[in-house]
């Protein structure tokens, strides 16, 4: 074990270089201007495996983007651990907000990072943190102290809906088994308050598009006598929560479970620093259902956001149109029970139903996944709480995140293996946002981290 993080020390600065050169590499899967990006990032990620020692590497073609698999098998006696990850990445735009260029890795210190972090688009989410599982294997590997099987499979969808990893699971049942999925792609509390999420939500995203007039009119001559779709579609929309925050949507919450209060109890006492937390993002206060605390907000209840709205006119200077059509991304988290193709279509259903004379609505479903909730009396979470109390000085505290990877509820179904969520980034880290960054403290504590989940995991 020692030999590892030896080795691990001995090599620190080769493994951010390592890194910066993947973070060079714009694997956006949502656009396909950058197909060939993403196939280039899924060959490098293989290389990594090949150099730091896995067997069977290769880059498996799917439907869409590839899925890179590796593994090494010690002994077909011992445990096996199969890690999940994803190199794609999120679109970097609005390009113009970023500090320095998404796709040029650069430290920067910050208040919460003050010995430095990587920003790049991808340096938390999830490229930093898939890459230290890598690292983590090349050091056990080499030192010789890989205590039990390990496989990788890193796809390159996750960011759009993971529409073939599902196949790809199916048709690979036989060289996928293993006994514990391990994902570092979620948040600890902070860097002195190390957490492990035991819950992700799920998600429901759909588009709307309203359609009053057959064009575009001129707002003098048709306006005050024409419904706007704009304005039909900012009530829609607005009604969507009532007075008290709640969703308005008839049956969505039917199959919500309610926490007991000592669950509620347990879920609050993590440390949450509600100051701290509106200076961060620079609003007067929080925002949210009624009866419910931040962290319930985001951990445990479902919701409803609108991504994005457009129509009409916005290039520059003014133009007086009644637009035809008004469009809105919505999207709703969804929390254990709650099933994503019953959830969208129950929004379906109720968006039309509100949809008043004088426009036309059409509901379009986009990808969905299912919460997921896991073990926290299992050996592997038991591993993985040793693992950070032997590197952080503390055990870490089952939280609940509010993020979505709808993966791993398919992999339960699929494989009937449980997953440990144990991530490594910060909720402040930008994820999805300009500026996404990932703290070199974070980087590096995971890499060490990550043997002794294996080490404990294989006692
Ligand atoms: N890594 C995130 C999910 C996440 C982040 C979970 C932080 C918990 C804490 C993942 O890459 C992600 O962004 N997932 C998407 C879902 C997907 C279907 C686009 C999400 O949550 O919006
Ligand atoms: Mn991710
Ligand atoms: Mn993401």
């Amino acid at each position: 074990m020692q030999a590892a993080q030896d080795y691990i020390q001995a090599n620190k600065q080769r493994f951010l270089d390592e890194l910066f050169d993947l973070l060079r590499i714009p694997s956006v899967s949502a656009d396909p201007a950058y197909s060939d990006d993403v196939a280039k990032c899924a060959e490098r990620v293989a290389e990594h495996l090949r150099l730091a020692g896995a067997d069977a590497v290769e880059v498996c073609k799917t439907d869409g983007h590839p899925i890179v698999y590796g593994e090494k098998i010690i002994d077909p006696s011992k445990p096996t651990v199969l890690v999940y990850g994803h190199y794609d990445v999120q679109p970097a735009d609005p390009f113009e907000l970023w500090h320095t260029p998404p796709f040029e890795p650069v430290i920067r210190k910050t208040e919460i990072h003050p010995d430095g972090a990587i920003f790049a688009r991808g340096s938390c989410d999830d490229k930093g943190q898939m890459f230290m599982h890598v690292k983590a294997f090349e050091a056990m590997h080499k030192t010789n102290s890989l205590p039990c099987n390990v496989k990788f499979m890193i796809e390159g969808e996750e960011e759009c809906g993971s529409s073939n990893l599902g196949p790809f699971v199916r048709n690979n049942r036989e060289r996928l088994k293993s006994d514990v999925i391990l994902i570092s792609d979620t948040s600890i509390i902070a860097n002195d308050t190390p957490s492990i999420d035991c819950g992700l939500r799920g998600l429901s995203y759909v588009e709307v598009e309203v359609t009053g007039p057959n064009r575009d009119l001129h707002s003098g001559v048709y306006g005050g006598a024409i419904a706007n779709p704009i304005t039909i579609l900012a009530k829609m929309i607005a009604s969507l929560h009532d007075e008290n925050n709640h969703i308005t949507i008839p049956g969505f919450y039917d199959k919500v479970q309610e926490l007991s209060a000592a669950e509620r109890a347990d879920l609050n006492k993590a440390p949450f620093d509600i100051e701290a937390f509106k200076k961060d993002l620079e609003v007067d206060d929080v925002w949210g259902e009624k009866g419910y605390t931040v962290n319930e907000r985001t951990g445990i209840r479902p919701t409803m956001e609108c991504n994005g709205i457009w129509g009409g006119y916005i290039g520059e200077g003014a133009k007086t149109v009644l637009p035809s059509k008004a469009f809105a991304k919505l999207s709703m988290r969804l929390v254990p029970h709650q099933v994503s193709d019953e959830i969208t279509a129950l929004f379906k259903k109720h968006f039309e139903s509100i949809a008043p004379k004088g426009v036309r609505v059409e509901v379009r479903p986009h990808h969905g996944g299912e919460p997921v909730v896991t073990p926290t009396d299992s050996k592997a979470y038991q591993a993985a709480s040793d693992a950070m109390e032997k590197t952080f000085g503390k055990k870490p505290i089952p939280t609940r995140g509010g993020g979505s990877i709808p993966i791993v509820a398919l992999f339960e179904a699929e494989l009937k293996v449980k997953t440990v969520l144990m991530g490594f980034g910060l909720d402040s880290d930008a994820l999805h946002s300009p500026n996404e960054h990932y703290g070199l403290f974070n980087y590096y504590r995971g890499i060490e981290t990550i043997p002794y989940f294996h080490h404990y995991f294989a006692l």
